[in-house]
């Protein structure tokens, strides 16, 4: 609970996130195949093209994404959001059809690309959480991770937030069914991954981990500015560690 507590503390302050919704795990990849769990085969996906592949995969496992067509080397039944740019990597939602669930990636791998909040604050920051948009606990479950903002990909810790507003159309509370996943299939971030996970958030330890943050910021930026002095279209690299290079040909 401690370390709930201090992720709800010093990660989603002023978001009305509490301890109790945010569920520690082994990292995202492992979380979005607990997602697909709940979720079952019954639904219709949408996800950003191009998008990490753990979100199409776990698709196909669970049965949600039909035929592979050979032609277009996608699947049938998996609504798939153009993110190139032309529309600043960010799918138009106006002209998606309507699906069941909605995979959104920020930063998004391997685009680079991280939402702003321009439709809601007229700014081009960049939030931390989904969590920040009013009416988002009723409507979204956040997945996240210590692999990228502290180094701990080989460590292995995250965490997903299902808000207890987020509720079936019966009216019964998602987060009874994640818990009911996360208990029996997971048993538990270890207790040494956690402590590390603490030390990160502590005040000396959340300072020394933003200093690092910045270093591969401004590594990814001078990797921007040396693509561009070459001529070459480059995206990201902005609040993301990836760059995403355009090489003709
Ligand atoms: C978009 C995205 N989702 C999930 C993951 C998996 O992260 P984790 O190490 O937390 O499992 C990655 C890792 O590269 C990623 O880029």
């Amino acid at each position: 609970m401690e370390l709930r507590m201090a992720i709800a503390e010093t990660l989603y302050r002023g978001t009305g996130v509490k301890g109790n919704e945010i569920f520690v795990s082994d990292g995202a990849q492992c979380d979005i195949s607990r997602l697909q769990m709940l979720l079952g085969s019954n639904v219709k996906v949408a996800v950003q093209d191009p998008s990490f592949p753990a979100y199409i995969d776990t698709s196909v496992i669970v049965g949600q994404s039909g035929k592979l067509e050979d032609k277009t080397g996608k699947y049938s039944d998996i609504v798939y959001m153009n993110c190139g740019a032309e529309n600043n990597f960010f799918p138009d939602l106006s002209t998606t059809p309507r699906t069941d669930i909605i995979f959104f990636c920020s930063p998004n791998n391997p685009t680079g690309s991280a939402a702003i909040l321009a439709a809601i604050r007229a700014t081009d920051e960049s939030p931390r959480s989904i969590f920040e948009i009013p009416g988002a606990k009723e409507v979204a479950i956040e997945i996240s991770s210590f692999s990228k903002f502290a180094g701990f990909t080989g460590v292995r810790l995250g965490w997903t937030v299902v808000p207890e507003e987020l509720k079936y159309s019966n009216g019964f509370p998602v987060i009874e069914d994640f818990n009911r996943i996360v208990c029996t299939c997971f048993n538990g971030a270890s207790n040494i991954v956690q402590a590390g996970g603490l030390a990160c958030l502590s005040r000396d330890g959340y300072q020394a981990v933003c200093n690092v943050v910045d270093y591969y910021k401004e590594n990814a930026k001078i990797l921007v500015e040396a693509f561009a002095s070459l001529g070459l279209k480059v995206y990201g690299g902005k609040n993301a560690p990836y760059v995403w290079v355009h090489f003709p040909g």
